[in-house]
């Protein structure tokens, strides 16, 4: 029997990079995987390939900043799959840009998509798995939480400080339900997200593994173990995976 065999896990920004490769990895565990979205067309194609894997995968279209979304996607897993038990928050947009440049109409939808995005999910989401007394909520922090953003906007970094703040707060709140509630806050990771950002290969020599970023599948693993019975005991932890970039 595979560790999350029959677990439903809806994910977030699933047509490419991280939120894909997650979506595949917890396919190969056992789960459905459930692939949400704002483009159409990869998402389409992200959904022929894991269903080379599972056939009972799907896909909705889902812009996470809209809570009427959130609310169809959960009304509609629910009644598919009569469960909602791993939910991975992964989708983001990013930026580069000095502070001082920052639009106002920017750095609002940067928070919508990253950090209300998150909120929307466990709002509409929690009250299906209270009622489960049971559940997984895995969000996408970043090292730029932590420490600032070293090549990207001050939106991204702040917003991704706000993803692990509400986590924590989540974690708190969803505990005596049985939900646990974690983020993994990845480093630099080799996706399309890492290209957009000039000069980031400045950066690879100061990484101690390897002195190369990161893989999708390093940080889907992490995710896949933060579902998995293994982590039952874990909640309101920011786990790192950044080949040592950051150690705190
Ligand atoms: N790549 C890195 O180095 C890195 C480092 C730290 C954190 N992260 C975080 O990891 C996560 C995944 O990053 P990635 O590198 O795979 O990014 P990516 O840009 O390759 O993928 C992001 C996905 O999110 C989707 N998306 C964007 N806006 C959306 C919205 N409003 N609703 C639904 N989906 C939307 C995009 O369509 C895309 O498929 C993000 O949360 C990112 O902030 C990435």
């Amino acid at each position: 029997m595979k560790p999350l065999e029959g677990k439903v896990a809806i994910i977030t920004g699933a047509a490419q990079g991280m939120g894909l490769e997650t979506s595949l990895e917890l396919a190969r565990r056992g789960a459905i995987s459930v692939l949400t979205d704002i483009q159409a067309e990869k998402l389409e194609q992200a959904l022929e390939t894991i269903r080379a894997i599972d056939n009972r995968s799907t896909s909705f279209s889902l812009d996470v900043s809209k809570k009427e979304e959130w609310a169809e996607v959960v009304e509609s897993v629910r009644n598919r799959y009569g469960a909602i038990d791993i939910i991975v928050n992964n989708a983001a947009i990013f930026t580069v840009k000095p502070f001082e440049e920052i639009p106002e109409a920017e750095w609002d939808r940067v928070f919508a998509v990253n950090v209300k995005g998150v909120l929307f999910s466990c709002q509409t989401a929690a009250p299906v798995m209270r009622q489960q007394k049971s559940g997984r909520v895995i969000n996408m922090a970043s090292q730029a939480g932590k420490t600032g953003g070293l090549l990207v906007g001050a939106h991204y970094s702040v917003s991704k400080a706000a993803v692990i703040c509400l986590t924590k707060t989540l974690a708190a709140a969803l505990a005596p339900d049985n939900i646990t509630v974690n983020a993994v806050a990845p480093g630099i990771i080799n996706t399309d997200f890492l290209h957009g950002v000039p000069g980031i290969a400045s950066m690879f020599g100061r990484i101690p593994l390897g002195k190369k970023p990161g893989e999708a599948s390093d940080v889907a693993k992490a995710v896949a173990f933060l579902a998995s019975e293994d982590a039952r005991y874990i909640t309101g932890e920011i786990l790192d995976v950044n080949g040592g970039l950051l150690m705190d």
